[in-house]
Formats: C-alpha cells, structure tokens, sequence
C-alpha cells in the first residue's frame, strides 16, 4: 500500500490496476486496496492538485482513525469493539473534495454515511453492515451572517451553537429556530426538520430555509435553482442521507426582542402533577405563539417512596410581566408569579438549563464548544398526539413512569405548526397534532444487558403509549431516529418496507419523496437503513 509514494508513477500504475480489478470483479474493496484506489481516484477527480494530498483520507491503520471517529460518537451504544467501523474516514476541507468523494465512491461502488454532527440517535451516520466509507463533515463549517438581509448561510458541519453564536455577535435581535443542544450538527439536523423552543411562533428550521446547496450523485453541486423545486423541499424535512450531501443552508433569520423569558415549574404527583398535565393540555398548545410551554414526566423520589415529576418549563418571547398576565389568566393552575420568572436575552435562553444554571459562564464558552467523544449511552422514541389524554389515562401513564427510569417530555405544536400546510415541506406534522413526545433513557453501564433492560423499558412504556397517541400510521420524527419503526434490507421488497417506516415519518409526504429520490438516485446510492426507497419498477 503505497501512502507516501516514493515513485509517483508506479503508485499510478498500481492504483490505476487496483480500480480495474476491483471494478472488473466487483468484489468488496479490501481495507488496504481501497485506501490506495481511493487515493488515486481522489487525486484525479479534484480540480486542483493540491488538494489531493492533502490529508483527508483516513484508514483504519491511521493512529488518528479511532479518535476521528469517535469525536462524533453521540450514543456510547454505537462506540463498541464489535460495533461495525468504517474502512476509511474522509474528512473534506472543500466542497469540492465532497464532489470527488462521492464520485470516487460510487466508481468504486462503496457506500458512504455521511456525519455532521453525529448526533443520530441510532447511529446511521457512522455505522453500517455494508462495507462503508464515513464522509465526515465537521471541517465544513463557515457561517456567513447578512444582517441587512437577515440572512445566514451556514455549511453542514457547523453546530447550532456555532450559528447562534454568529447570529447573536452580529446583532441582538435577530435569532433562528432550531435546535437546543449546541452541539448537534446543521446537516442532520435541518434536513430532519429541526425544532426547538421557537416553533409555535417561527416554525422549524425548515420552514426558514431559503436556498441550500447539494452534492448529487454524479459529484455536481446543485442549489436550489439547479437542483430544483422538488429535490429542494425534499431536504426539508425527508432528510438529507436520501439525496446527496448537503453542503450548506441558507436560512432566513426571524426577530426577536432584547428580552425574553423563562421558567421552570416542578410538581409531584402528590401536588397535583397530574391535574397540572389535564391543563397543559388544553393551555400549551392554543396559548399566544410566543410561549413554548413543555411538559416532562420523570420518575422521582426514593426507592420506599417514589413519585413523578412533572416539570413545566417554559420560554416566552417578551417580558416577564406579561408573560405572568397571560399565564394567571389562561393557565391558573401552574401558579405562577414574577419571581419564578427569569429575564434573559435570547442567547441565553438557547443555553439555560433549569438543572445547570451555568452561574459565570460566557455564552460564547458553551455555544462554541464542541465536547469532541463524549457521549452517554441512550435509546429515544417518538410519538404525536391529537387527543388530550384523559386524567386516568395520565393516571395510568404515571404509575408506569414510576416504575421505570425513562422520561416523557412533551412539546407542544399550534401556533405557526398548525398554520403551515403539511405538504408545505417534506416534514408532515403539523394542524391537528398538540404535542409530540419524546421517550429518553440514558444510562452508563456499558454492559449489553443494561442495553437490552433500558431499550426493552422504552419499548414497553412506547406499547402501553398505543391507546393515546396517533394512529394509522402511528407517527414518529425523523429526527428521533428510531428503527424500532422499521428498517430496509433493500431486497425485493425494499419498496414495502421502506412504507412501514417512510409512512411514520412522512405521512402524506412519503410518495413524492420516493418520486423524488427514485429521480435524483435511481441506483439507489444514498441509502441507509431508513432511507427514503425507490420506485418498486426501478429496485
Ligand atoms: C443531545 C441531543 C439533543 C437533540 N435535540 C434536538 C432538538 O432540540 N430538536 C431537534 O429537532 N432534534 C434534536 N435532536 C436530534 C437531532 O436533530 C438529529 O439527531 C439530527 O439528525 C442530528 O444532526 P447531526 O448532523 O448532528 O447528526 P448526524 O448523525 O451527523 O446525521 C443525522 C442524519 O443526517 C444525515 N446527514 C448528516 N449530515 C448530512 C449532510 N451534510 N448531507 C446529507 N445527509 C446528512 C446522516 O447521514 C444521518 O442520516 C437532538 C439530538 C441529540 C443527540
Ligand atoms: C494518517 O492519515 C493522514 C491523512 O491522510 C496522513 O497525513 C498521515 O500521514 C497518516 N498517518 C499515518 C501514520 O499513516
Ligand atoms: C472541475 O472543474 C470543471 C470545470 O471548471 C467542472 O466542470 C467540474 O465539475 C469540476 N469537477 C470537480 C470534481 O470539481
Ligand atoms: C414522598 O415524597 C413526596 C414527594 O417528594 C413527599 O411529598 C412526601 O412527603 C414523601 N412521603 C414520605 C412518607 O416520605
Ligand atoms: C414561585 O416562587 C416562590 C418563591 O420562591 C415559591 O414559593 C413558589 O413555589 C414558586 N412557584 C412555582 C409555581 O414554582
Ligand atoms: C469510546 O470508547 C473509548 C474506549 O474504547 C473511549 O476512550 C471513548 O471516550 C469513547 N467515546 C465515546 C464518544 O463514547
């Protein structure tokens, strides 16, 4: 294997017949031979020479390999020795090493995850069973901010602390809604959908983005004029593993005043928690839009008296005052006065955590760091619901909670979720849902049998779920990746089984996204175990 060519042309020659054999038997590339052939097709697929060498490309043998891949490891569960690892990591500096990696692997006929920030739940950006190449995309991370414009344009591999960030040093008053972990990466998370505590009155991420740029197929690069209308509400939404590789967004900035509000609330069931959710659900979702209001149910307490939580925590988009007025009016129950309020700017409101008040510490130091490998063990889980839940159904939802160790939170939709139509991107859930939950567990022993006792727990709590939340198909979020849903194995069927998870995600929107994919990748290269699948005429 030829790494640093002593005679450049023998490595040619070498390379050179690799690639023929390899594309001459189709066999799977072996690690070493693919490190070499992919070397070789990199430097004549880049424009300019100097790229080509420029240390991106990555094997298994590399001392920098584990610890590149594990940077982005966001669930311990997928950072295992039998855990499948890619052949080799490539981590472009420019898009267009992206255009040359994505022709390269095709030719060779390897698959590529592509990684932003990691944070998929399963793992989908950096494992899989087939042979894979991982495109890492954390270099590609600038971020241009146009105030006169209100627009920002940020690539794939910024995280959301690094966008706010940007935002906020150009100006205070202008924010985006998305997500609240400041470590979660743009590409993911946008094409998913991304929500956070300003969508009942600014939508999603995608309901704010303007233009984005694609890698496709063939290594061209497309914006939103090139790639068209279709394949551009497609990455809104349907994900962007499906398409290509997305290089930027641009997103179009909302307002925000200088001063918002917060709260957090907690009660326990013998406060009359449940009570407390009976109203919530009436007041959280119909509420003024500029109050996000969730609701989560935790269990509390000692092993000889144990009891749920349920913890109301809150932003709001003004001042204190006001918010106080409108909440003794339209949610009494929750008894809240100014002093339980906290004024804030909107930056740290993105970074305030009731349980780590983060006293003396610069926003800048949290929304900026990336916590390179660090992650905890976790399984999540999905579900939408249209029909409050009645006071013994969250009776009953309660006594499991207790039981247990995994946590319900509820976020509530309306406001501009219910005024968007559900075609209107690729993203479905909107009029007629009150909230969505999400099921957490996190634990830390590394064991598998604590993985297999927390992931059955979430499994059970997501059954005994069934009678309240939405039916036929039973939603989910993409962005909560969960396979549980339903996986692709691509054989005959592909088409049929990529429905069972395809109508869960995307509801009315699962056709035209197959409409979509089986146009812009017919051979069905951007694929993953919950990709959007082509046409059963095409498989
Ligand atoms: C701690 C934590 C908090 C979270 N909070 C929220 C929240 O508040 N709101 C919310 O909506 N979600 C939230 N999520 C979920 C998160 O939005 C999704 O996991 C999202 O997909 C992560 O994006 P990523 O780039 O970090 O992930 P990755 O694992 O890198 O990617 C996720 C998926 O997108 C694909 N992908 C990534 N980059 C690209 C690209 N450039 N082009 C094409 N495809 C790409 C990957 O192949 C994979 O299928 C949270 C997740 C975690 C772990
Ligand atoms: C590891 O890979 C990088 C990037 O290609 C390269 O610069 C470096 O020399 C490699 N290190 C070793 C020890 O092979
Ligand atoms: C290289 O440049 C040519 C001409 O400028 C362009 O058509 C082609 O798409 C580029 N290829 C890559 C991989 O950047
Ligand atoms: C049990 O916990 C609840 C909630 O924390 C508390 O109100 C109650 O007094 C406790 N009961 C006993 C017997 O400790
Ligand atoms: C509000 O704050 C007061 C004073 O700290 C406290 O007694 C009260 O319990 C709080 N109310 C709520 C709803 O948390
Ligand atoms: C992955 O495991 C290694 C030990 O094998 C550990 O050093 C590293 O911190 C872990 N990283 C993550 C993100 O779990």
């Amino acid at each position: 294997m030829a790494e640093k060519p002593a005679s450049l042309s023998s490595f040619l020659f070498a390379t050179s017949l690799l690639l023929t054999l390899i594309s001459a038997s189709l066999a799977s590339p072996t690690p070493s031979s693919l490190y070499g052939t992919l070397l070789h097709c990199l430097s004549h697929s880049t424009n300019s020479s100097t790229l080509a060498n420029n240390n991106i490309v990555f094997d298994r043998t590399n001392a920098s390999f584990p610890t590149l891949l594990q940077n982005y490891i966001r669930n311990a569960r997928w950072n295992t020795s039998t855990t499948t690892k890619p052949l080799i990591i490539i981590t472009p500096l420019q898009e267009s090493q992206v255009q040359a990696a994505v022709i390269c692997a095709k030719s060779i006929g390897i698959q590529i995850r592509i990684r932003s920030g990691g944070h998929d739940y399963e793992g989908l950006s950096y494992v899989s069973k087939q042979p894979f190449i991982v495109l890492d995309m954390p270099n590609l991370r600038q971020i241009t901010v146009d105030i006169s414009k209100e627009v920002a344009t940020v690539q794939a591999g910024a995280t959301l602390g690094e966008l706010y960030y940007n935002i906020w040093k150009n100006n205070k008053v202008h924010g985006f809604p998305a997500g609240l972990c400041t470590t979660i990466g743009v590409g993911g998370h946008i094409s998913g959908g991304g929500y956070g505590s300003m969508l009942r009155k600014y939508g999603l991420s995608v309901d704010n983005v303007i233009e984005a740029k694609i890698v496709d197929l063939k290594g061209r690069i497309l914006d939103r004029k090139s790639m068209g209308e279709d394949l551009f509400w497609a990455i809104r939404g349907g994900g962007g593993a499906s398409f290509g590789v997305i290089l930027s967004y641009t997103v179009k900035l909302v307002s925000i005043l200088e001063t918002v509000t917060v709260f957090n609330v907690e009660r326990s069931l013998e406060e009359n928690a449940i009570d407390l959710a009976v109203e919530w659900q009436q007041v959280a979702p119909t509420i003024d839009d500029r109050f996000f209001i969730s609701l989560h149910f935790s269990p509390s307490g000692s092993d000889e008296n144990k009891t749920v939580k349920a913890s109301v925590t809150a932003l709001f988009l003004g001042g204190a005052d006001e918010a106080v007025s409108i909440l003794r009016k339209e949610f009494p129950i929750l008894g809240i006065g100014k002093e339980n309020c906290t004024e804030m700017s909107w930056i740290e409101a993105m970074i305030w955590n009731p349980d780590d008040p983060k006293i003396g510490v610069k926003p800048e130091e949290i929304l900026l760091s990336r916590h390179l490998n660090s992650a905890v063990f976790l399984k999540r889980k999905s579900d939408y619901v249209q029909v409050p839940i009645s006071k013994e159904g969250l009776e009953g939802i309660s006594k499991k909670i207790m039981a247990g160790t995994v946590v319900l939170g509820f976020n509530p939709y309306g406001g501009k979720m219910a005024e968007i139509p559900a075609d209107a991107t690729a993203f479905p859930h909107r009029a007629g849902n009150l909230f969505k939950i999400q099921y957490t567990v996190n634990w830390d022993d590394p064991s598998p049998a604590a993985a297999q006792k927390f992931v059955n727990e979430a499994r059970s709590l997501y059954s005994y779920m069934t009678p309240f939340v939405s039916k036929n198909p039973r939603s989910a979020f993409l962005n909560y990746r969960d396979i549980d849903i339903g996986i692709n194995t691509f054989g005959k069927d592909s088409y049929e089984q990529g429905k069972v998870y395809g109508a869960k995600y995307f509801n009315v929107n699962f056709e035209r996204l197959v409409k979509i994919k089986t146009a812009v990748d017919p051979d069905n290269f951007f694929r993953n175990e919950q990709s959007i699948p082509i046409l059963p005429s095409k498989s």
